[in-house]
């Protein structure tokens, strides 16, 4: 299916399916309908089925129009309460609705669906739903589906927006991709994407579409002399190296005040718990406890894709959490790579581990700010359910600023505290820290207060515990109800495109 933004009325008259958006009226009683091709408005009124449509959001009709083509009507409810998120799930909605059907091209009227006022963003909106409903992971069925559609176009009534929208699309198709990318990720079975072909696939991936971003990869003896303890504790009963992955973007002009973001990411390609085994029902669907990985890589790809004005360095931890017979066992004491000594009362805690030696790795190359985004804790569903993003941090303007990139890219997140008494909870009586705390109350806090130890002083940070929302975000239709959502990724490329 090939998606192509047309200005010239010729594409939406030559359409199988021509796609319009109605709005309800005052009092609901009836619709209204403010479509670029006037004619076809009178058609619809004569119909029967006009009769009962209102516009509601949610609603969909098909008519046939007087040349004989199908016409298909999206409801969006009311016109002023209607914004960005219900544009993306109208035309999700829209999109499930006649992909199932056989139509070769389908031409979607922008004009209509304009309830966000600019043209070029409601064309973006469009172009990125289609983008993010569109998107499977079929790799490993015998036989991939292929849609009837040849192609969908998005008509545009006003010429004069042509460079606007254009520069809209490049940058909204930067970010799709990216989005997708990062679901594919997480989606890969953990048996094919261990640490080593992970990081064989972000350092193809980088080297093939990010233009002069450097890549390093650390393995098990590099990560020996960084004296990352921790980390290597982690990957103790694994089968395959350790990776750390450090990529580095430098924008085009750069000055002294040029401000550099560090990302970092949990990569664990599974996580069984190791000795503190998880439950069967509980390690199923661990595969994604490298969705931290994916989404800052995600966001990192296309920031650079759009030319962000920072430097950004994303730094990727990427083992999996195993069981053999040289597996960390629990109450076992290491020493982190900033000299602090953890007692590991509990392996499955390993996030956290992973992340606290990622971090003083990223300090050390003195960043303004250091973000970081991980499956960390089930906690994060017990407070805030699987579809809001848990932020936390030692800067309230850092905090400050995701929270406002993630009202703007309609995405949930919502700031927990750390408090004095969570970090003295992270305290052992015979290691400077342990790695859960005493009781299982207030673990996302914990968790937090526990890398906040990692932190070099002066250094603005927050972190992103993504365990609900990671996957299966069911009530977004444009995400797929099972497996990768992408989410989080809109947020912190936005965070990175102007994050104050
Ligand atoms: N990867 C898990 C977090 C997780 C659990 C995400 C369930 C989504 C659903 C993490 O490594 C973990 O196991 N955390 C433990 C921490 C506990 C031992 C303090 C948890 O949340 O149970
Ligand atoms: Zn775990
Ligand atoms: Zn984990």
């Amino acid at each position: 299916m090939k998606v192509t933004t047309e200005f010239e009325q010729s594409a939406f008259d030559k359409a199988d399916l021509k796609v319009v958006a109605s709005y309800e009226s005052k009092d609901k009683s009836s619709a209204s309908h403010p479509w670029s091709d006037k004619a076809l408005v009178k058609v619809f009124k004569e119909t029967k089925a006009s009769e009962s449509f209102t516009g509601t959001e949610g609603e969909h009709i098909f008519f046939t129009g007087d040349k004989g083509e199908d016409v298909l009507v999206v409801g969006m409810g009311n016109k002023t309460k209607a914004k960005d998120e219900e544009l993306r799930k109208a035309i999700a909605n829209a999109y499930k609705a006649f992909s199932s059907k056989k139509y070769k091209t389908v031409a979607i009227d922008i004009a209509s669906f304009n309830c966000v006022s600019k043209i070029a963003m409601a064309t973006a909106i469009t172009k990125e739903s289609i983008g993010l409903t569109s998107y499977k992971f079929d790799k490993y069925f015998k036989e991939q589906k292929k849609s009837h559609i040849k192609t969908l176009s998005l008509f545009v009534n006003d010429k004069k927006a042509k460079k606007t929208i254009e520069k809209a699309i490049s940058e909204i198709d930067n970010l799709t991709s990216s989005v997708n990318y990062a679901r594919d990720l997480v989606n890969e079975a953990p048996n094919v994407l261990h640490s080593e072909e992970y990081a064989k696939r972000i350092e193809k991936d980088a080297k093939d579409n990010l233009k002069g971003v450097k890549v390093k990869t650390l393995g098990k003896a590099e990560l020996k002399k960084e004296k990352m303890g921790l980390f290597l504790s982690v990957n103790a009963g694994s089968g395959y190296e350790p990776k750390l992955v450090h990529l580095t973007y430098t924008p085009k002009k750069v000055t002294k005040n040029t401000k550099h973001i560090a990302l970092v990411g949990k990569g664990l390609t599974f996580d069984t718990g190791g000795y503190s085994l998880k439950p069967s029902a509980s390690m199923a669907g661990m595969k994604f406890d490298m969705g931290g990985s994916a989404t800052v890589y995600g966001a990192f790809r296309a920031a650079v894709l759009n030319g962000s004005p920072y430097k950004i360095t994303c730094i990727l931890g990427m083992t999996d959490n195993a069981v053999n017979e040289l597996a960390t066992m629990p109450d076992s004491i290491v020493k982190a790579r900033n000299g602090l000594t953890v007692e590991i009362l509990n392996t499955d805690a390993e996030g956290r581990l992973v992340l606290a030696d990622c971090l003083d790795y990223a300090c050390d190359l003195k960043p303004n700010t250091v973000i970081n985004a991980a499956t960390l804790t089930g906690a994060c569903l017990v407070a805030l359910g699987t579809e809001v993003c848990a932020v936390l941090g030692n800067h309230d303007k850092t905090v400050k600023s995701l929270l406002s990139s993630a009202k703007q890219s309609d995405e949930y997140m919502w700031q927990l505290p750390i408090i004095p008494e969570w970090r003295k909870d992270m305290k052992s009586n015979i290691a400077d820290l342990k790695n859960i705390g005493s009781n299982r109350f207030g673990g996302t806090a914990k968790a937090a207060a526990f890398l906040e130890n990692f932190i070099h002083e002066g250094v603005e940070w927050a972190h992103l515990d993504i365990a609900g929302v990671c996957d299966s975000q069911s009530h977004l239709p444009y995400c797929p109800s099972k497996g990768a959502s992408g989410v989080i990724v809109r947020s912190l490329h936005r965070y990175l495109m102007n994050g104050k």
